[in-house]
């Protein structure tokens, strides 16, 4: 595989403000940043980078906005442990280090003309996310968009007012689902699986981009086959343990892969041998 060349100043922790936080739901915060001497973070979608807090740690995180937001960009981040909840601790003001953008994106250029079939699994839109304003914002450059999102339930729905803006253009189908709910959701219930039997699509120009929880995968991606979307046409974002992020450490290694590096974004057709990464 292609191994990606990093510069110096990728394994500089660069100082970084918290600019706006927005509190998504009891777990999940946004947080608006802009890098020291107003510099552009100059990711790709589906790229991530190393979050630093000074005398505390350091965790992963995948950048939530698109890069045609030059002055700043957006993390999306759940409050698990150390770092994550002293994260959600900082407001607006407040600085952090941040190493990279790491990885392998979506690639984007390869999606160009083509149609996207988007999968978004709970915290798998925040990559999503990336990707689909990207796509918004460059609407003509590719073919129909169409996304689907699974929540557990209807309180776990992350970015709620952007997916009724989506929900509400012409040019971009979307549906919701959730695992269970009260009686006041009129959606449907049920597994994300069971909303991919009835998208119309054309297999030989969709590219099927699947983001979320690891038990996801195996079953969306049965779908997707089943639908004919070709194997080197479903693309995967795979989340590992890290600690370096750029390939020295090992710790995110499936058999001859760094995650960090040759990933986190694979074609399936690349990685369907490899047990572990399911
Ligand atoms: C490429 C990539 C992109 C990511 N993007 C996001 C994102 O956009 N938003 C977000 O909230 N999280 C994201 N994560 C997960 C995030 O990195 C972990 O939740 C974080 O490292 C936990 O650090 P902590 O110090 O808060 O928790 P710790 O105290 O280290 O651990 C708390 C719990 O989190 C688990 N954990 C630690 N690291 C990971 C990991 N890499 N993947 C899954 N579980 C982990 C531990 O096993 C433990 O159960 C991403 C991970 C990767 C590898
Ligand atoms: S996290 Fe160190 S090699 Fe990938």
């Amino acid at each position: 595989m292609e191994k990606i060349v990093i510069s110096e100043s990728n394994y500089q922790i660069r100082k970084a403000r918290i600019v706006r936080t927005k509190k998504l739901t009891p777990l999940e915060t946004l947080f608006e940043i802009v890098l020291d001497g107003d510099r552009s973070l100059d990711h790709e979608p589906g790229q991530f980078i190393m979050v630093s807090l000074f005398g505390i740690g350091e965790a992963p995180i995948s950048v939530a906005s698109s890069p045609t937001m030059r002055d700043s960009f957006e993390i999306c981040v759940r409050a698990v442990g150390r770092v994550t909840k002293a994260l959600h601790a900082l407001d607006a003001g407040d600085e952090i280090g941040i190493r990279g953008p790491y990885g392998k994106g979506f690639p984007i250029r390869i999606f160009e003309g083509n149609d996207l079939l988007i999968v978004a699994g709970g915290l798998g839109i925040a990559p999503l996310r990336s990707l689909i304003q990207y796509v918004l914002d460059n609407r003509r450059d590719f073919g129909k968009a169409h996304l689907l999102l699974g929540c557990k339930t209807p309180q776990d729905i992350l970015f709620a007012d952007e997916l009724d803006q989506w929900r509400r253009r012409m040019d971009v189908q979307s549906e919701y689902i959730v695992d269970r709910a009260e009686q006041d959701w009129t959606g449907p219930v049920g597994l994300i699986t069971t909303l991919i039997p009835g998208v119309h699509l054309e297999p030989e120009r969709t590219f099927g981009v699947v983001v979320g929880p690891p038990v996801m995968y195996k079953f969306v991606i049965k779908e997707l086959l089943a639908k004919n979307i070709p194997e080197h046409q479903i693309i995967l974002s795979f989340e590992r343990h890290m600690k370096c992020g750029m390939g020295k450490c090992g710790r995110c290694q499936i058999q001859n892969i760094y995650t960090c590096q040759d990933g986190p974004v694979f074609r399936y057709s690349a990685v369907k041998h490899m047990s572990e990464a399911f």
